[in-house]
């Protein structure tokens, strides 16, 4: 058995795991980052595309915004569609300039890879077997790699490995309490090669379901639809999806999406869920480890940017000046903002899908508080301080020297 040793043991090479790592190699801190996908899967799965504010801040801070600011698509506000109409939401107006900005999750995982290779630091991936043990003295993860077992020796264990992952149930049952929800219904995304007919997102509530349009580059086309939890994706031929896309999208002025040779098509299912507290003895979770939002507030991978923020900071106190109390404090800090974008994004969803066991009045209710948030000022703002995002203490952390 080939023996390593770190000083943070980084499970998962997503957004929070990679970019961990990089805030950890700014401080001069050792890290190994493991990862059970290959390079080019992780790469190449399309996931959630949208980055608030303090996402977009940080990531030119730690120096690694140059495609970020070149090809990401700045957005100053999204359209919210009922009855047909389009109502535009403007974020800068709204929020003092801020905005959100429109780049794969994937594009940003490649960046924070090239990143993590250019340092020199390891990280693996493709590895078997992944096992975390002993939280609370000195903690161990086994892998094997190559065909090989390796064990790391760590101070601590960053369990950034998703919601699937192995970290969050090696806890010991009980020191951890799981607070969910599933919701009846599920979303159909498909990747267009068709140029986006808006320069902003439209999130549409129609009497047949949720319609969601979004894009990627100014060729592609990223597109959603409400559908039951478990659809089967074989039973939407590409002409049943653009249908159903311009029936709950097209709106009376005219305005629809354009249409384009479906590049991929999947179903995802649609689920919240809060773990308490995201820390066990020496190990910390962070990012959808922890915690899972719908998708309809575009929260998932900021907030996992926001754990590592407070992880990061709380990692650096430890080993610059021997200090526990951020350490003690990370799950509390995570989780006041963890529950503020649950509530945002159960919200969203709420307002904007149609639930099986909702009738007329419901649907009504929904186009009532569509109503009032296109069109009072204080129901607007709320709107869009929470979409652009919670703002991230971002002059604590380090930033990269400039050339
Ligand atoms: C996306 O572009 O994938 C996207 C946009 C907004 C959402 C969710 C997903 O709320």
């Amino acid at each position: 058995m080939k023996r390593l040793r770190t000083q943070v043991g980084i499970v998962g090479a997503g957004p929070a795991g990679l970019l961990l790592g990089h805030l950890l190699h700014l401080e001069g801190i050792d890290s190994i980052i493991l990862e059970d996908r290959t390079r080019e899967y992780v790469i190449g799965r399309v996931r959630a595309g949208v980055l608030e504010q303090g996402t977009v801040d940080l990531v030119i801070r730690v120096g690694l915004g140059e495609r970020l600011v070149r090809q990401g698509m700045r957005h100053g506000g999204i359209y919210l569609c009922f009855l047909r109409r389009r109502h535009r939401i403007p974020f800068e107006e709204l929020t003092a300039g801020r905005s959100i900005t429109v780049y794969g999750q994937n594009e940003l995982v490649t960046d924070l890879i090239d990143a993590r290779i250019g340092t020199g630091r390891p990280l693996y991936f493709d590895v078997r077997n992944v096992r975390v043990s002993r939280f609370d003295s000195a903690p161990r993860i086994n892998f094997v790699a190559g065909g090989e077992e390796n064990e790391i020796e760590c101070d601590f264990i960053a369990g950034c490995d998703g919601s699937h992952g192995v970290c969050r149930p090696s806890i010991p049952g009980g020191a951890v309490r799981v607070y969910e929800r599933e919701y009846p219904f599920a979303w159909l995304g498909i990747l267009a090669e068709a140029a986006p007919s808006s320069e902003e997102l439209v999130y549409a509530l129609h009497e047949r379901g949720f319609g969601l349009f979004s894009m990627r580059t100014p060729s592609i086309t990223r597109l959603y639809l409400q559908v039951a939890p478990h659809e089967n994706i074989e039973e939407w031929p590409d002409e049943r999806i653009w249908d159903e896309l311009m029936a709950r999208l097209e709106s009376a002025d005219g305005w629809r999406p354009n249409r384009g040779p479906i590049l991929q098509k999947g179903v995802t299912g649609m689920h919240s869920l809060v773990a308490d507290p995201m820390r066990c003895g020496r190990l910390f979770l962070a990012g959808d480890a922890a915690h899972i939002v719908p998708p309809t507030g575009a929260k998932g991978l900021n907030l996992a940017v926001a754990d590592i923020c407070v992880l990061a900071r709380a990692l650096t106190a430890f080993y610059r000046q021997g200090r526990q109390d951020l350490l003690d404090a990370y799950s509390e800090q995570c989780l006041r903002r963890v529950w503020s974008v649950q509530r945002f994004s159960w919200w969203m969803t709420s307002m904007l899908h149609r639930a099986p066991d909702g009738n007329a009045f419901d649907y009504h209710r929904q186009l009532a508080e569509l109503d009032y948030v296109t069109t009072s000022r204080a129901a607007m703002t709320s709107l869009a301080e929470n979409y652009t995002g919670l703002p991230l203490d971002l002059e604590s952390l380090p930033a990269a020297k400039r050339l």
